[in-house]
């Protein structure tokens, strides 16, 4: 596992842009595993000055996001499918074909029920075929949450996990109310990869900003592995790199961070 340090977001955005687009340059068809949320938005700015500057091309890579609500179609502006439209694909040269956000409907999805929903299971049966189909992803772009998540897998989730739906706790509801009106309209389900679906990308990438996000950082490098800290799991990882700013980086021990 690699940490590195960056002075600010700014600079975090850019040294994973600069990664994203080094591996994009080597493999034109790459398999980008992305995510959503506040902390990667810099990096898809920067990717996207990259293409209309300095033309790297995005028309052969295939994308495959980690989650999505359930119960939000995907023109919802609060949807993971609508966020990637704004904050990247639009603005690119991607295929739509090779774009891939998971379903968050699946007809009348009855929460009392949607464990045993056979739409969902299928759905995420075809995912993981699909991310197989296309040889795994070959770098996997990750936050992680204040308390340790990766996706949507919540403490506690198994580290085996495949893609399923899972329930969101409180604290995650409560972080992202901030995008909806109200608590009330953050959905309660969301279809994510599992940690072990994570696991298998040859590559991750993980980014954290913020000192919000340091006691987190700390416990995914340097804690135990373990699932009360989904992020830890990367420590088993043989190519993980976390890139971070000062804050997010507070609580580490020096000797586990390169400056460079
Ligand atoms: C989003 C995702 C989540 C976020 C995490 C951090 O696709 O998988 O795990 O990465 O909740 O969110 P932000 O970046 O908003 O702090």
């Amino acid at each position: 596992m690699l940490v590195v340090v960056r002075e600010n977001y700014d600079a975090m955005s850019k040294e994973a842009a600069h990664i994203v687009a080094s591996r994009i340059r080597k493999k034109p068809n790459l398999v980008l595993g992305l995510a959503t949320g506040s902390t990667p938005i810099g990096l898809y700015k920067e990717l996207i000055r990259l293409h209309k500057e300095e033309g790297l091309d995005f028309s052969k890579v295939v994308t495959f996001n980690l989650d999505e609500y359930i119960g939000l179609p995907p023109n919802h502006d609060q949807s993971y499918a609508y966020f990637m439209w704004e904050n990247l694909f639009k603005h690119i040269n991607i295929n739509p074909a090779n774009v891939h956000v998971p379903q968050g409907m699946h007809g009348e999805v009855r929460f009392t029920t949607y464990e045993t929903d056979p739409k969902i299971e299928a759905f995420c049966q075809w995912y993981e075929d699909e991310i197989k189909r296309y040889g795994g992803i070959d770098i996997q772009v990750l936050g992680i949450g204040a308390n340790g998540h990766i996706a949507f897998n919540e403490p506690g989730s198994s580290l085996g996990s495949r893609t399923r739906v899972k329930t969101l706790t409180e604290k995650t509801r409560q972080d992202n109310a901030r995008f909806f009106k109200s608590i009330d309209e953050v959905p309660k389900y969301a279809v994510t990869m599992g940690i072990g679906t994570i696991m298998e990308s040859k590559e991750l990438l993980l980014l954290a900003n913020g000192e919000g996000k340091a006691k987190a950082v700390k416990a995914a490098v340097e804690g135990p592995v373990t699932a009360m800290c989904p992020a830890s799991v990367l420590q088993l990882h043989p190519k993980a790199i976390i890139v971070v700013d000062k804050g997010a980086a507070a609580d580490l021990a020096a000797e586990f961070v390169y400056y460079g």
